[in-house]
């Protein structure tokens, strides 16, 4: 996917001519800014991924407001305590759910959506995003130690997991859904590249080059520098069928080819599955 770079990501050359909109001003949506409060016992975790880049962007350019509350605020007692050990023993501690109710009890609006990123939730997507990008208010409540308390699952509207892997809290898909979500919010990244993004939706991203035109004997594929720019469309579209039919085949399955696609799709289809073989490497297995 290509988005509009910070200045430290992009480089100040323009290869072969691309337009760079870097710094376009883009019209300010007629819209409310999305809402995240964030739920965390490691507000650090958060600050600085949320201040760089396109996430920092969408603040200040006013799309979206993050505030990120240290959960133990809402501790119990003197000690601020947030978690107990778990009834019918076992290692680990649980998050208790009075801080959670304490906490919510302050955010939480009719507009609100309390998500939990939590491995045992449905799994996030694009759609998704697209989905909670259109919201008003997201609260995201991180655990951490061993979970929650199962009462606490009551109190929430949203179970998102990232992945069928365990990882020791809820910030880092925190982070996840926010910057995945705010990479949609309109003006918050370049409309050239969101159009870019449109016309290979579902695809898995075409391969892209710069400069040097060659680098250890590998050239840029001449197409690219030849400044025909319907012949580059039609060969991004290409390529971007052919690495999702060699990595993620499923990502087609259910999608309605355009008239265009189909034919890009028998044209893969006609060549040597060799050359497919050259361009996409094995892909290591998840085991
Ligand atoms: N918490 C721990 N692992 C997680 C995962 N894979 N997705 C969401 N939340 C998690």
């Amino acid at each position: 996917m290509t988005e509009g770079a910070s200045p430290t990501e992009s480089s100040s050359a323009n290869p072969g001519g691309l337009s760079s909109a870097v710094d376009s001003v883009e019209a300010v949506p007629p819209r409310p800014p999305l809402e995240i409060d964030v739920l965390t016992l490691f507000p650090n975790m958060l600050a600085g991924p949320l201040a760089e880049s396109i996430p920092g962007r969408a603040q200040t350019r006013g799309l979206a407001t993050i505030r990120v509350h240290d959960l133990r605020q809402w501790g119990l007692g003197r000690h601020k305590t947030v978690d107990d050990y778990t009834y019918g023993g076992g290692a680990g501690m649980v998050l208790r759910p009075e801080v959670v109710a304490a906490a919510l009890a302050v955010l939480r609006r009719p507009d609100s959506t309390v998500i939990l990123p939590d491995p045992g939730g449905d799994v996030f997507g694009q759609a998704r995003a697209h989905d909670l990008a259109e919201r008003r208010h997201l609260i995201i409540l991180c655990p951490r130690y061993e979970g929650v308390d199962e009462r606490i699952r009551s109190m929430i509207d949203l179970e998102l997991s990232i992945g069928d892997y365990v990882l020791s809290g809820g910030e880092i898909p925190a982070l996840v859904f926010i910057d995945t979500i705010l990479r949609l919010l309109p003006g918050a990244i370049d409309s050239e590249s969101i159009a870019e993004e449109s016309f290979t939706a579902g695809l898995l991203e075409y391969p892209q080059y710069t400069r040097p035109a060659e680098f250890e004997g590998v050239t840029v594929p001449a197409i690219l520098t030849s400044g025909h720019h319907e012949a580059v469309r039609k060969w991004r579209l290409k390529e971007a069928l052919r690495r999702t039919v060699a990595r993620r085949p499923e990502l087609l399955q259910g999608r309605v080819l355009t008239k265009e696609e189909s034919k890009l799709m028998a044209e893969l289809r006609a060549e040597a599955p060799a050359a497919n073989r050259a361009v996409e490497g094995p892909v290591p297995s998840d085991s």
